[in-house]
């Protein structure tokens, strides 16, 4: 069985306790901070950017996984790397010469990661291996935090992995929403080895032991 990374996404924190919302998770064993960049324009929703990537840099040590759900995210490749950020995903639909700005992440020293929302097809993945260190499968229509897990992720993780074999790579398989406990365990079983978690962990009172229960649930026997 593949290891667990938790990357719970800050989107669903309360960003005017922000260091204590960092110092939670950590606590509880999160890998990476998964930052969702808004636009309001490539997704019906508009959220935060450099200064709040900044202010996590400052926080913490972790990587931080920033997720661009914004138009033409190539215009931000270098600011963030210069910020500190390891991995920037984007959304191929977002931009026009996809394979030239995976690249471009990968020489400006961060992971290259590309997000298929759920009515994007796994093919696409077939253009673009040798370029990108990580594949997102979006398990909701993204934009909003505290959305309902799309069963059908499970059936396109098998088959982005089986893809993924047969083109001789093994990408980090990142999945992102309405992961919960209850999700979790069939995500990891189906090949996903990041979860993105947003309300599970900061919906709670608790967020270190969200983050200890969504590792567990990940081994649990079904
Ligand atoms: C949705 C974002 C997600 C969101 C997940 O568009 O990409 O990262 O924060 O939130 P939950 O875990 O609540 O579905
Ligand atoms: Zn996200």
């Amino acid at each position: 069985m593949r290891g667990v990374r938790i990357a719970p996404s800050v989107l669903s924190a309360d960003l005017g306790r922000l260091a204590e919302a960092i110092a939670g998770v950590t606590e509880g064993g999160a890998s990476w901070i998964h930052v969702d960049v808004m636009d309001g324009q490539f997704v019906p929703n508009l959220t935060f950017g450099t200064p709040l990537i900044r202010a996590l840099r400052r926080l913490t040590t972790l990587p931080l996984d920033v997720h661009l759900m914004v138009q033409r995210p190539e215009r931000f490749i270098e600011e963030y790397a210069d910020l500190g950020v390891s991995v920037f995903t984007i959304h191929p639909e977002a931009t026009i010469h996809l394979q030239r700005h995976l690249d471009r992440i990968k020489t400006a020293g961060m992971m290259a990661g590309l997000a298929l929302n759920p009515s994007t097809p796994v093919a696409l993945l077939d253009e673009v291996w040798t370029d990108i260190d990580l594949a997102l499968v979006m398990s909701v229509n993204p934009g909003f935090a505290g959305q309902s897990f799309l069963r059908s992720s499970l059936e396109k993780i098998r088959r982005l992995r089986a893809h993924a074999a047969q083109a001789g790579v093994d990408p980090i398989v990142e999945i992102d929403g309405g992961i919960t406990p209850e999700t979790i365990g069939e995500a990891h079983r189906a090949g996903a080895d990041t979860f993105v978690a947003g309300t599970a962990v900061f919906g709670t009172d608790d967020p270190a032991n969200a983050v200890r229960t969504l590792t567990r649930a990940c081994s649990a026997q079904v």
